[in-house]
């Protein structure tokens, strides 16, 4: 459940409504319900609770400091990538104790910055890596937490471009190789590798897939008989775009803790969209009507660059008005944005009453893999972020400006 809600016919984030916080800051921008926010991790710290997990939000979603302050205070741990990604998890103060680091392709200062932050583990996808991160360990006289990314062979049933623990993608170990690492691990004398870490996919719906890939793993450690204290499930909790009916963070559990209750090891769980999806919207403004051969177009002022969802993996997301219409939608519409590419769309086809200039919309469950995957493509630069907390609205980010667009270019002279 989100906190967008129609409001006197006005279309609200908590208790402040849409159409003024467009009338202070202008559009595009996107908006985030602190609510929203800190409910769905509520949701999975309860529904887990049993199991008392460490959960680390995943920073890919939404790496907006105020997003990851918010969920850092209730207790979150943060799920990285890159030493960007730990630069923002220190700044809003969140424990190293509670920092994971995945990615297949770590760099050794990155490597080196975490390993001297003393941050919980590494998730290790190669044996290249493991040897860099033992040298790197070894230099610094320092012990790191490793575990390996297995790779479960599952199919995670979502979009290809989001599934990640088959055979055929570049994520985690196999097994067999992963089980050659953990029986010699005298190799790597400055490693702990006593964990184990699955992520199969993205917008799961179903438990079965996990179910399936932990059943897998668990096979396979106890095959192993070496220790393992901790044992990482990945993120990959779907969410609403249209009509999706994914399993609640009840239902996950509940299939999910009967494996691992009595295990001697920690769980530790890396949700993004299922934290920060329906918490954010994009809001933007239609510039102009055309009316083209076949087709109407509403061209508005977010484009691609902003959220590239729909353009990247043909995904839906929901177009409500800001203020709602009255008569019965009649007119066909593609949303489409003012980027110089027939991929540049928000949504096709989708009817609305009559929507005119200066009319503002509201593009749903934006609020992971929205901003942060937005770009400057265009010259466009990237907007504003702000953050309702009942009836307070903050600015979380202002929109960048066009000397924002050349900071760091460098003109060499005489060209
Ligand atoms: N852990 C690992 C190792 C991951 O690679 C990911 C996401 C997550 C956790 C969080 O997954 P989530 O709970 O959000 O499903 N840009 C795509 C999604 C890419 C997901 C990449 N990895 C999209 O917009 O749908």
């Amino acid at each position: 459940m989100h906190r967008f809600k129609y409001r006197d016919n006005l279309l609200c984030c908590e208790n402040a409504a849409i159409r003024d916080i467009a009338k202070r800051f202008g559009t595009p921008f996107y908006l985030y319900s602190h609510k929203t926010l800190t409910d769905h991790y509520d949701k999975i710290r309860i529904a887990f609770k049993s199991l008392n997990p460490l959960i680390c939000f995943s920073v890919k979603a939404n790496s907006n400091l105020a997003v990851l302050k918010t969920l850092v205070s209730r207790g979150s741990g943060l799920d990285i990538v890159s030493g960007g990604e730990l630069y923002k998890a220190l700044k809003v103060g969140c424990p190293s104790g509670r920092i994971v680091y995945a990615s297949v392709g770590k760099k050794t200062s990155e490597i080196e910055e975490a390993i001297r932050r003393n941050i919980f583990s590494f998730n290790v996808e190669s044996e290249p890596e493991l040897a860099t991160i033992n040298q790197i360990a070894g230099r610094l006289r320092k012990r790191s937490r490793v575990s390996l990314r297995l790779n479960p062979d599952v199919d995670a049933m979502t979009h290809k471009y989001i599934t990640t623990g088959k055979s055929e993608n570049k994520f985690g170990l196999d097994l067999a190789k992963a089980a050659g690492i953990y029986r010699n691990t005298r190799r790597y004398p400055n490693l702990n590798i006593d964990g184990v870490h699955i992520h199969i996919g993205s917008q799961i719906t179903e438990s079965l897939p996990f179910v399936k890939a932990i059943k897998k793993t668990l096979r396979f450690i106890d095959s192993l008989k070496v220790p393992i204290k901790n044992f990482n499930i990945g993120g990959g909790m779907g969410i609403i775009y249209s009509d999706e009916r994914p399993q609640t963070a009840q239902q996950f559990a509940k299939r999910i803790i009967p494996l691992l209750k009595g295990r001697p090891f920690r769980l530790i769980l890396e949700p993004g969209r299922f934290i920060a999806g329906n918490s954010g919207i994009l809001v933007t403004r239609v510039i102009y009507i055309k009316q083209a051969f076949q087709k109407k177009f509403a061209i508005v002022d977010a484009g691609m660059n902003d959220l590239i969802r729909p353009s990247l993996y043909s995904a839906y997301h929901e177009i409500l008005p800001v203020r709602r219409q009255a008569k019965a939608p009649v007119n066909k519409y593609d949303i489409v944005g003012p980027i110089c590419e027939s991929g540049d769309f928000l949504a096709k086809d989708r009817r609305f009453n009559r929507l005119k200039t200066g009319d503002l919309l509201a593009v749903m469950g934006a609020g992971a893999y929205g901003f942060t995957m937005a770009s400057n493509y265009n010259s466009r630069p990237r907007v504003s972020e702000i953050m309702v907390e009942g009836r307070r609205v903050c600015l979380v980010r202002r929109a960048e400006t066009y000397k924002d667009l050349i900071k760091g270019e460098i003109l060499p002279r005489g060209i």
